[in-house]
């Protein structure tokens, strides 16, 4: 495991569960501070850089739970010493550090696999077989919908949080490429357009309220060469919190919701609504079962995550996002506790993703004209 803060903490307490079960066994972890105090179960060793502890130990699977920026190197790092890895969302910040990892992966043979935890949903994998199908008709469209709150706390709690770039290297972390990249790479899933072949056009339009480098408010629309209309609206300045992230699918003939990560689907389908509750696979066993036996293919390669990368590069390349004015936004909470609200975001954020349109088109009162991004 490199990286045990954080989101890490919960990959540790995973893979001691694997550990206890005999399914895993768990060697050691890297991470520049310690881990807290009980985190790690007994035996397991604790190294302040994963190229020590590679150095030093014989490792068959290593977990990446580390800054976006530092994914890139630690992956090549482990993938060079012939492990496999298991890297964290998004998985890199640019289509280039895409490339190379690709390359590295072909050269040592080794496996990769995306913490796109969906890519695991049975409901999920359920709706990308339904529009394979044509079972809600002509596709009109895809919208994601994700409005989430995050107080100053929690851009506060690293340096790269909020950052663009960082010692002038990319980062990208904002609210479409890292917290709801879920949502753009779940879409492009169910469409089958999950390839960076498959993107046409990326338009985005960046927002943030906050005092961040990054956009915390945006809605990205992307055309993909089976010709959907994918459209994600996504904010981390909602009124309320713990709304459930959304995928609507648009046919001629029907509609599915599907709700993530309670991996509930509804569909309606001439007039009549069904709803089920799915279960998931794990990301980590389904790469052991994958090294087991390669006929069990990976559920999240890193070739799955291509067309999420040219997303991410999308909003790597454009302007820097628009401050949103201050008569629109309302602060609530002291100290860490202290958050923006976007007046009636939740509002556009549902429109976009109904009506398939940007921010600036809905006339959204923040938006401002927005980059487009064609990929021939
Ligand atoms: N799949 C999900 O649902 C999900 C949820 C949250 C975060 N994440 C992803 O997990 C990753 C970590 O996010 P976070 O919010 O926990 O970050 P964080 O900054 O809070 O924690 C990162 C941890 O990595 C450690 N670290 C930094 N550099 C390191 C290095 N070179 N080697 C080893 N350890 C190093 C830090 O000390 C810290 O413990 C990000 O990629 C993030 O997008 C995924």
């Amino acid at each position: 495991m490199a990286g045990v803060h954080g989101h890490g903490a919960s990959h540790v307490r995973h893979v001691a569960r694997l550990a206890a079960a005999g399914r895993v066994r768990f060697v050691a972890v890297a991470d520049p501070r310690p881990p807290a105090d009980g985190l790690l179960p007994d035996g397991v060793e604790n190294f302040p850089d994963l190229g020590a502890l590679l150095a030093a130990r014989e490792i068959d699977v290593v977990v990446i739970s580390t800054p976006i920026q530092t994914h890139v190197p630690l992956a090549e790092l482990a993938l060079r010493a012939g492990a496999d890895v298991l890297l964290e969302k998004p998985p890199t910040a640019s289509m280039a550090e895409f490339e190379q990892l690709s390359a590295v992966i072909a050269e040592t043979g080794r496996s990769c696999q995306v913490g796109f935890q969906v890519a695991g949903s049975d409901a999920a994998r359920t709706l990308a077989s339904m529009v394979a199908d044509g079972q809600l008709g002509e596709l009109r469209g895809i919208g994601a919908v994700g409005a989430w709150v995050r107080a100053a706390e929690y851009w506060q709690r690293a340096r790269w949080a909020g950052r663009r770039s960082l010692d002038g290297v990319a980062v990208v972390d904002g609210v479409v490429t890292n917290p709801f990249a879920h949502s753009t790479a779940a879409a492009l899933m169910i469409d089958g357009s999950a390839r960076a072949d498959q993107v046409a056009s990326v338009e985005t339009e960046l927002f943030r309220a906050n005092p961040i480098e990054a956009d915390d408010t945006s809605s990205v629309r992307i055309r993909t060469t089976r010709g959907t209309t994918v459209l994600t609206a996504l904010t981390l300045c909602a009124e309320a919190p713990g709304a459930e992230p959304m995928v609507v699918v648009h046919g001629s003939a029907g509609r599915a919701v599907l709700r993530y990560p309670s991996d509930r689907l509804e569909i309606t389908l001439g007039g009549r609504t069904t709803v089920t509750q799915y279960g998931r696979d794990d990301l980590l066993e389904n790469l052991l079962d994958h090294r087991a036996d390669p006929a069990t293919l990976l559920l999240s390669p890193l070739a799955a995550t291509g067309a999420f990368t040219r997303v991410v590069e999308a909003v790597r390349i454009a302007d820097p996002p628009a401050e949103i004015p201050a008569e629109l936004v309302r602060w609530q909470g002291e100290g860490p506790e202290r958050r923006p609200v976007v007046l009636e975001v939740e509002k556009w954020v549902t429109r976009a993703t109904e009506e398939l349109a940007l921010f600036s088109e809905l006339g959204a009162p923040w938006a401002q004209p927005h980059t487009e991004t064609e990929f021939g």
